[in-house]
């Protein structure tokens, strides 16, 4: 297991389009469980593998992690080559991004989501959710097609989260 580093929001990375996963192996399984500990170490409760630099379609959310309490039964999901088949509602959450530190903005999506997917064995999933499991699905499938929140707010909230993420990146840059 290892801790990944996460991309920082504009690098170019992020704005790429995923390729679909075609092979399930242990070079992708071992993927799996660092961004599962990359995403726990950073208290978020989704993450994308084009933010770890790897363009591949797989994302894992949690909207448990770091609560006292998990439902039983209810594990991470892992989901692979992710697809809605419906959307339907709309609902707005405040969102932050692993990719984008400290910052949060509104944004307004489909209430009620439906997607299949495969998971790490090669099996095919439909899985149905709404409230944050439904945002964070949408949230990370975004980062998929080279899409994040500060897409979704104004160009003038944009500008200034830009800035403060170029000092950023340039003071972990100077530090590396
Ligand atoms: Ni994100």
């Amino acid at each position: 297991m290892a801790i990944l580093d996460i991309l920082i929001w504009p690098d170019p990375r992020l704005l790429e389009v995923s390729q679909p996963v075609t092979e399930i192996d242990d070079d992708l399984r071992q993927l799996a469980s660092d961004m599962l500990e990359t995403m726990y170490d950073a208290d978020g409760v989704g993450l994308a593998a084009p933010q770890v630099g790897i363009r591949k379609r797989m994302v894992i959310v949690d909207i448990h992690a770091g609560a006292d309490e998990r439902p039983s039964g209810e594990k991470p999901l892992v989901l692979i080559n992710p697809e809605f088949t419906h959307k339907e509602g709309a609902l707005s959450w405040e969102e932050g991004c692993l990719s984008v530190p400290g910052e949060l903005g509104e944004v307004t999506r489909s209430a009620k989501v439906t997607m299949k997917y495969m998971d790490l064995e090669g099996q095919e999933h439909v899985v149905e959710a709404d409230g944050l499991k439904a945002v964070a699905l949408q949230h990370e499938c975004d980062h998929l097609d080279g899409k994040l929140f500060v897409d979704y707010l104004s160009r003038l909230k944009r500008n200034v989260i830009r800035r403060r993420m170029n000092k950023l990146r340039a003071e972990r840059a100077a530090g590396a």
